[in-house]
């Protein structure tokens, strides 16, 4: 039996769950939340549309009984603060590392072997202080952020070129924040045209400054942080460790010298399947690209530098 379980049922959590049990990636999800009800009362409204959706995932939802989640094959961290307009993911640390700490080692209580997906911002920090605390091997703690930026530049991509998003490939390096995240223009392509051919430079700048601030543009619309993709990116995450898929999937790694960095967690293309990552791919990237991703490196190095713990 596959099991899947999301801490957190907010927006950000929920959509995940929902996605996974829709598309069928797990036999098993497992929803757990602090707020007294409120995942009980979201896995009984997803299990009432299971006749609806043809859906066979049995959705369970807990208050704070962490002996339910017990093991997962996969454990999605969604808890957290979201982030409120014109705050930043880094201004969340505080808060934020405190609950993610608890977190990680109750979910590791009960699940040891489980992959852990970290999607709580800052989430390259977050990531990277669940490889401080939990001493899993760095295969098993990947954080989602690539996956969620890299949708969002292809969907703009795909505005841009009049195309379907389905036939559009691009992804994202760096940090997943509004100034580290490194849209990789070059890579972009409509069915394997490069897009650098079909779009002009000021069109594609366009495309990468509005995929950099993908996730503030929502937040200002919602007044909180998005959940549609950023649950689904996670959703894309555990479906490849779950299918065993062996998909490149961009995604928040611990560096070991890979791209001439260490001690820190970024975004770089990954390879997932049923050992979380099974192995990073390095680009060789050219002088602009390695300006920007030593720049998003030293901003994630200094947003770890605050880490209470
Ligand atoms: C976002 O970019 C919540 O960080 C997430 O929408």
């Amino acid at each position: 039996m596959s099991k899947v379980t999301v801490v957190g049922a907010g927006n950000v959590g929920a959509t995940a769950a929902n996605v996974m049990a829709v598309r069928g990636v797990a036999d098993e999800v497992v929803m757990i939340d602090i707020k007294e009800g409120v995942s009980e009362g979201k896995a009984m409204d997803m299990m009432q549309t299971a006749n609806l959706l043809d859906m066979n995932t049995r959705v369970i939802g807990v208050t704070n009984d962490y002996s339910k989640t017990a093991d997962s094959d996969v454990v999605i961290i969604t808890s957290g603060l979201p982030r409120k307009p014109g705050m930043t993911r880094e201004e969340l640390i505080g808060v934020n590392a405190g609950i993610v700490k608890q977190v990680t080692e109750s979910v590791l209580a009960h699940s040891p072997n489980a992959v852990i997906i970290c999607v709580s911002n800052p989430m390259d920090t977050m990531t990277y202080l669940i490889h401080r605390i939990s001493g899993l091997p760095k295969n098993r703690i990947i954080g989602m952020g690539g996956a969620l930026d890299s949708s969002r530049f292809k969907f703009y991509l795909s505005q841009a070129l009049g195309a379907n998003p389905n036939e559009v490939e691009g992804f994202v390096i760096g940090g997943h924040g509004d100034t580290t995240m490194i849209p990789m223009k070059r890579f972009a392509a409509y069915r394997g045209v490069p897009a650098t051919t079909l779009l002009d430079e000021e069109t594609m700048q366009k495309v990468v400054a509005i995929t950099m601030v993908g996730g503030a543009t929502l937040t200002k619309l919602l007044g909180t942080s998005a959940w549609y993709a950023p649950g689904a990116a996670a959703a894309e995450v555990a479906e490849a460790i779950i299918h065993d898929e062996k998909a490149m999937i961009p995604c928040s790694c611990l560096l070991e010298g890979e791209y001439g960095e260490k001690d820190l967690c970024i975004g770089v293309p990954a390879i997932i399947g049923k050992n979380g990552i099974e192995r990073i791919i390095e680009l060789d990237l050219n002088d602009e690209e390695r300006v920007l991703f030593a720049k998003s490196a030293a901003a994630v190095h200094k947003t770890n530098e605050a880490l209470p713990c």
